[in-house]
């Protein structure tokens, strides 16, 4: 049984409305023209840095500090939510996978047990994002699941491919479809029929999020179920040298493996077996709905084999989806935003569609829902939608802005929590032109949010989920940018390992309000036990230790 009740803060009042504001893909790093906040025109986010150290600080949003692996894993924004959110640090589904196939685990719980049992007629199917970026799945992990099924039993395998450019260089798609084909040849030498079956591009292919926009959903069904693809190849190397003609690895489009009678490779069938092997959740919900869900009307499935279908994990604990999954997910339980309502917070969260999940769901510890909708309200901006961002680099950062302000200036919530994607979405494009634009509009909907909470007396929390915008450069060691073989800049579409900026502020801020500096290794987790201290609440015992004291002067 949870006791739901914080303690008091000895001297932090309640009862004040504060902003807290997570900036979308925004580190910290040296000043360069390929450091887009930098170039960009950011007067609240350059004026808040005036406050160090007492009022503006780094803390760490990659690697450990996030319960990723290794320190070489960049952060992102569902383990940076979560952490935020959570204020305590889980191991997290990457690391959670890595266990359970270094131990076998995995092939002794419920879900493998339960799709094996199609290996002996039936095909298995694996679903994913093919690269090495370690957001959403990872290579290695595909290549020890497709060792470890065809070791129990899988005859016949078909991987249907997304390729990434998003987590890690453009590009990169032809030698992870490379690596991959060389494992299936070799399972083929072993006796298993193991092939590529289908493929596209992560962004417009089957891996859209917070039901932004189905048709991606529905292109990759029409390819991994139906078989039916614009595009057709005997060969996926060969499919995606072909396709970049056109597209970057994001947006390849979807292309289906044929025989010489042109006759798809892989269709998932009545009797068959699918797995979907990203560990992240966001990105894989819908498909799973489309997978899973009897009476799923989101658009024509015209062919609705009967299968039996397990996540790498389950994506949502709350709407139990998928019901079946090889590794469980991290428990992350008792989050700030539960405590927060609990005692009496009423909380406002905001984003547009594409970011909407990530203060909300992720936030909320992977949860879809209110925890109690009358002490909550969470709004949706549509996102633009059939665009890619750099089109649009003010996305609606302006309309979340206003979202907030109104929310605040109503003084009917105590927090307003939002999150501002620009810096993230645009940085993802690649193009350090638009990031610029982008990164102005971040700052700008920031002031307007901070003007809202100077008008009501409130206190403010400015800080980002991990970097990105900040470094649009692949580097050497020694921090220069790297050119490929034909002299090309290798542009970085990812995220980094940059730290983030945490300010705090506002006339509501108590005096003798300030960071502490016996925490110097602070990061996301630390942000939940402030932010309680600075609604006038003690965090509980195994949060993480907040970053702020009250100094009497
Ligand atoms: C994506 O899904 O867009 C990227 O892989 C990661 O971006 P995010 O972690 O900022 O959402
Ligand atoms: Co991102």
């Amino acid at each position: 049984q949870v006791s739901w009740k914080l303690a008091d803060h000895p001297t932090l009042p309640k009862g004040k409305t504060l902003a807290l504001i997570v900036l979308d893909g925004w580190g910290e790093y040296k000043p360069d023209e390929y450091n887009c906040i930098h170039v960009a025109q950011t007067p609240t986010m350059d004026s808040l840095k005036q406050g160090a150290p007492e009022k503006w600080r780094l803390i760490r949003a990659h690697g450990k500090a996030v319960g990723l692996p290794t320190e070489d894993d960049m952060g992102n924004s569902e383990v940076g939510h979560n952490a935020l959110g959570a204020g305590r640090i889980f191991a997290q589904g990457a690391k959670l996978v890595d266990i359970a196939l270094a131990s076998g685990k995995i092939y002794e719980g419920e879900g493998f047990k339960y799709i094996s049992e199609c290996f002996e007629k039936g095909t298995l199917h694996l679903i994913g994002l093919l690269s090495d970026g370690g957001v959403h799945s990872r290579l290695d992990q595909l290549q020890l699941l497709l060792k470890g099924a065809s070791e129990r039993g899988a005859k016949r395998i078909r991987v249907h491919i997304l390729t990434d450019g998003r987590d890690v260089l453009d590009g990169s798609s032809v030698g992870f479809v490379e690596t991959l084909e060389i494992d299936l040849a070799k399972l083929r030498e072993n006796g298993v029929d193991a092939r590529i079956a289908s493929g596209g591009g992560r962004m417009y292919v089957t891996m859209d999020r917070y039901e932004n926009d189905w048709d991606v959903v529905k292109r990759g069904w029409d390819a991994q179920v139906r078989g039916e693809a614009p595009h057709k190849f005997t060969n996926a190397v060969e499919a995606v040298k072909k396709l970049r003609e056109n597209a970057n690895d994001q947006y390849l489009p979807p292309f289906v493996i044929v025989d010489e009678n042109e006759k798809a490779v892989g269709p998932i069938e009545d009797g068959d077996a699918v797995v979907t092997f990203n560990f992240r959740a966001d990105r894989m919900v819908m498909l799973a709905k489309a997978l899973e869900h009897q009476d799923f009307d989101k658009f024509d499935r015209v062919k609705v084999p009967k299968i039996r279908y397990a996540g790498m994990l389950q994506y949502d604990g709350e709407l139990k989806l998928p019901g079946r999954y090889l590794v469980s997910p991290p428990e992350i339980d008792r989050t700030s935003g539960e405590y927060l309502v609990h005692n009496g917070v009423r909380t406002f969260a905001c984003s547009e569609t594409v970011k909407f999940g990530h203060v909300t769901f992720f936030w909320n510890g992977n949860r879809s829902g209110y925890f109690n909708p009358e002490m909550e309200e969470y709004a949706e901006i549509p996102s633009d939608v059939g665009i890619t961002f750099n089109v649009q680099p003010k996305m609606k950062a302006l309309e979340i802005g206003e979202k907030a302000r109104d929310a605040i200036l109503s003084r009917k919530f105590d927090q307003v929590r939002v999150n501002i994607p620009n810096g993230d979405m645009v940085g993802h494009t690649g193009d350090i032109q638009a990031t610029v634009v982008a990164c102005k509009a971040a700052d700008e909907a920031v002031k307007m949010i901070i003007e809202a909470i100077e008008q009501v007396g409130g206190i403010y929390v400015v800080t980002a989920d991990h970097g990105n915008a900040e470094d649009m450069v692949k580097r050497n060691k020694s921090g220069q940018p790297l050119y490929d073989k034909s002299g090309k800049l290798q542009i970085l579409t990812s995220h980094t390992c940059q730290p983030v900026p945490i300010a705090i502020g506002g006339p509501g801020l108590a005096a003798g309000v300030r960071f502490r500096n016996d925490v110097p290794d602070g990061g996301l987790a630390n942000v939940a036990a402030t932010v309680m201290n600075l609604h006038g609440y003690v965090a509980p015992n195994d949060y993480e230790p907040t970053l702020i004291e009250v100094v009497n002067n």
